[in-house]
């Protein structure tokens, strides 16, 4: 079923190649041409959890002519009021609506109603899952926000779900569209840094003022120590995990860009992870910091959360990589990518690099004029639609992937395997935490496919 399903994708994104080629449009190679593909020139979309990050992604749908959105879903009626509002803004007709009884399952009644030919997850974490399989059943093509599930089974559950439906399924990992974060993937693929050895990235983000606030909606960030239920927005589920887990809770920024660099899932794998946790201090510290903080009861909480959790991963072709997640503490956000090889590396926090034989020896040098020369093809062909959208643009080419791949039938450029290697990371890194810093063998998801699997991201110069 997966072979012919994935076979019957690839021949169709091969006649959108040829066709966009043929017609010498301005498409490139990869993006849908509907005409020649037997796709289509319009998808109908839903979108469940319409909060803050459902609203930037919203913003990116209702700008497109290519996209009609249909049906919008949350539990919060402020957010479903400020979703609809950006469509009637948009002047775009009016999406029938679900969940202003705040009823949990909501979501299911608009997958039922049918009419859709995608829909978009944003909601928190726990329901990722669920909701991704109940839409593949449904057969409903799925946008899934990070990360795929909770639980290791939750990742086995989800890719066992996409294999028997054949339904697509694209984790939004926008990160992987940053814009030096492709001219690298570029540079890796024109062998500048010779042989990749070592990689680094993460998720360091001070996201105190997230993880608290004081439950008024018009102000999410900060001004408060509440959160879970008199929390706002992301105060109001994602810090619960910080009570209740230790390990990289959100990996997939950093490792979704060292994923495509090392073609994880094609021709290479994890094959071993360890994760080691600090101790717990920065939100506790935080809390009692605020006005009147140190009285309040969250001063109480303990936290499990480590406040730097270090994850190492070792490759099937002998790289490793280092995640950092780091977002209890005060300091200036970084992902801190580097990307190692036998002739050089790039590291983004400086914006800079070197190579033997081009900069001098144990100098740096600005990253800037390599940006230039490698930049991405759909970073020259779309920056000036990016702009202004959520991230730094990125948010424009992850939505534009997703609806691409959608109207080509082409398969999703960051795929089900991607999907579930990528945020299996966090149940495994838990894990290891708990085992007192046990490394532990990586699942082989893709059933020992990735021997044969070729580096065909759509990132490699598609959409
Ligand atoms: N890729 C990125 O850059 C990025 C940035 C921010 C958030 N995110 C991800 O997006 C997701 C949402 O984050 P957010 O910041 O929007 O959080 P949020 O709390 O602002 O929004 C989540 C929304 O989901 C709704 N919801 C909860 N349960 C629901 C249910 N059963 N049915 C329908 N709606 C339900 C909530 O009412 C809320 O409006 C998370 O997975 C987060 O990690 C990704």
């Amino acid at each position: 079923m997966t072979t012919q399903f994935n076979r019957r994708n690839f021949l169709s994104a091969s006649a959108a190649l040829a066709g966009g080629a043929m017609a010498g449009s301005t498409l490139l190679p990869g993006e849908a041409n509907a005409a020649t593909a037997g796709g289509r020139d319009k998808v109908r979309l839903g979108v469940i959890g319409t909060g803050m990050r459902g609203q930037v992604l919203l913003a990116e749908l209702v700008r497109r002519d290519d996209v009609e959105v249909v049906a919008l879903c949350d539990i919060e009626p402020i957010m479903l009021k400020h979703a609809l509002g950006q469509v009637e803004k948009a002047g775009k007709p009016r999406p029938r609506t679900y969940g202003e009884d705040r009823d949990q399952k909501a979501y299911k009644r608009m997958l039922d109603a049918g009419g859709l030919d995608g829909v978009i997850i944003a909601t928190p974490w726990e329901f990722h899952a669920p909701m991704a399989i109940a839409a593949m059943q449904a057969k409903i093509p799925v946008g899934c926000e990070v990360v795929a599930g909770i639980t290791l089974q939750d990742h086995w559950d989800v890719l066992n779900t996409q294999l028997k439906t054949g339904t697509p399924y694209m984790l939004l990992e926008n990160v992987c569209y940053r814009r030096d974060v492709m001219a690298a993937l570029q540079m890796v693929r024109a062998g500048l840094f010779g042989e990749l050895l070592h990689l680094q990235g993460g998720y360091q983000h001070d996201l105190r003022a997230v993880k608290f606030n004081s439950g008024n909606p018009a102000k999410p960030y900060g001004g408060g120590v509440e959160f879970g239920e008199k929390g706002w927005s992301e105060a109001h589920w994602r810090t619960q995990h910080s009570v209740e887990r230790n390990g990289e809770l959100y990996p997939s920024h950093g490792i979704g860009p060292c994923a495509m660099y090392t073609n994880i899932n094609r021709g290479n794998r994890f094959t071993r992870i360890n994760a080691f946790a600090t101790k717990a201090r920065g939100l506790h510290d935080y809390i009692v910091k605020q006005p009147g903080g140190a009285q309040h009861a969250n001063a109480k909480v303990k936290f499990k959360l480590g406040d730097v959790v270090t994850t190492t991963l070792a490759c099937e072709n002998g790289e490793t990589i280092i995640l950092q997640h780091d977002t209890s503490l005060p300091r200036p956000y970084s992902l801190g990518f580097r990307v190692q090889g036998t002739d050089g590396l790039w590291m983004d926090l400086n914006n800079s690099i070197h190579i033997e034989g081009v900069s001098k020896p144990h100098q740096w040098d600005d990253f800037k004029a390599y940006q230039d020369k490698y930049d991405h093809p759909v970073w020259r062909k779309y920056a000036a639609k990016a702009e202004g959208a959520g991230h730094g643009g990125m948010d424009f080419f992850v939505i534009h992937a997703f609806v691409e791949a959608l109207k080509a039938n082409a398969p999703m450029p960051i795929d089900i395997y991607d999907a579930v290697t990528w945020s299996a990371i966090t149940p495994l890194s838990e894990q290891s935490i708990a085992a007192n810093f046990q490394t532990l063998d990586f699942p082989d998801f893709t059933g020992g496919q990735w021997k044969s699997r070729k580096p065909i991201f759509a990132l490699d110069g598609k959409y």
